[in-house]
């Protein structure tokens, strides 16, 4: 596929394997075909109240995934928001245009503002046009990522076509999801009703990438399952959510869709598949843990990189804020 492609992941918390399978994973096979860009998205995560220690190093250990995943700094800028002026200031034009009622409608702003939505801060109402301004300042084509950014990626869309039309000119390409595979909506291990997420309370819902093999071990033990062994077929896992969602992830690790994965696996106790879903996880994610924290060992080098990829980026950035001021009438500096 050609084209130019962006995602993000928010420096909250540890990752998980929901991250990895439904973002992180595909984007080391894109980054081979495409133009690449993957930022670190830290005025994100502010939208929610962070600890500034917490959130310093939780953005550098996601820039240390992103490598220790496979994405490789000669093909991909990877970059922290907060280093790419552009994209606040890009974030604000857009927000003067968007109305309210596009930003109420969001299911993840009704989500995290819960009930007492005056007391929520305005920037999480106002999220999604930050995130159109990351996809839209790099005229990217595709945003990939899990089923979850589906509804944000449809806004941008209706952000850029309602910015062109006002202005009668295509300053902005308008992107489309890229949501691929089976992996793009993990499950937490404790409901297979709800998103496996960063933050649920529970630390048993989720498996993170730096979590030990003891605590994978444990996690798989404790998670939620049904009585009945796995199925024979994918028609025997309607009703049987959290069975699905385990297979689902045994197959995304082993690089298969589930009807691929399922001969190997059909018939199984869970007794006998949880150790054997365990062992897989290990297997994976221990070379990944083992990366990251090389990374974090070696800072300059990492570093480094995220000062070429935000350069690279700001190259990119600038050249379409530009565009967008020029068009809305701003005198450009003297
Ligand atoms: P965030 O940080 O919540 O999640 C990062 C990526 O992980 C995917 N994901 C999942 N995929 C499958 N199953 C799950 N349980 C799961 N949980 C998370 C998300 O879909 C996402 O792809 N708003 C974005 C960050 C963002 C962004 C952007 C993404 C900001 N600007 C521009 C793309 C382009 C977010 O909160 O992701």
């Amino acid at each position: 596929m050609t084209g130019r492609i962006l995602s993000g992941v928010q420096p909250t918390n540890n990752l998980t394997i929901g991250n990895y399978l439904g973002a992180i994973k595909n984007w080391v096979d894109l980054q081979r075909q495409s133009e690449t860009l993957f930022c670190i998205v830290d005025l994100h995560a502010i939208t929610v109240p962070q600890d500034p220690k917490a959130l310093h190093q939780a953005t550098l250990e996601v820039a240390a995934a992103y490598l220790a995943a496979g994405i490789n700094p000669k093909e991909s800028a990877i970059f922290v928001q907060s280093h790419v002026h552009a994209h606040a200031e890009l974030g604000w034009l857009l927000s003067c245009m968007t109305p309210l009622g596009w930003l109420n409608r969001m299911t993840q702003f009704k989500d995290k503002a819960g009930k007492k939505r005056d007391n929520a801060p305005l920037g999480l109402l106002a999220y999604p046009t930050l995130m159109a301004a990351d996809i839209l300042l790099y005229q990217t084509t595709h945003v990939p990522v899990g089923d979850d950014q589906k509804q944000h990626i449809e806004l941008t869309r209706d952000i850029a076509l309602s910015f062109n039309h006002r202005f009668q000119k295509d300053v902005f390409t308008v992107p489309e999801p890229l949501i691929k595979g089976e992996a793009k909506r993990i499950m937490s291990l404790r409901d297979g009703s709800k998103k496996m997420s960063k933050s649920d309370p529970s630390d048993f819902s989720r498996i993170h990438l730096t979590d030990t093999a003891d605590e994978i071990s444990q996690k798989i033990r404790k998670a939620k399952t049904d009585p009945a062994p796995l199925p024979e077929t994918l028609d025997g896992f309607e009703n049987r959510p959290e069975a699905k969602n385990l297979a689902t992830v045994y197959a995304a690790f082993m690089n298969q869709t589930l009807e691929e994965a399922l001969p190997a696996i059909a018939g199984k106790p869970f007794s006998d598949f949880k150790p054997l879903l365990a062992d897989l996880l290990v297997d994976k994610l221990s070379p990944i843990s083992t990366k990251m924290l090389q990374y974090l060992d070696e800072k300059s080098e990492l570093e480094t990189i995220l000062k070429r990829g935000a350069e690279h980026a700001s190259t990119r950035a600038n050249q379409t804020l530009k565009q967008v001021k020029d068009v809305m009438g701003f005198v450009s500096p003297f």
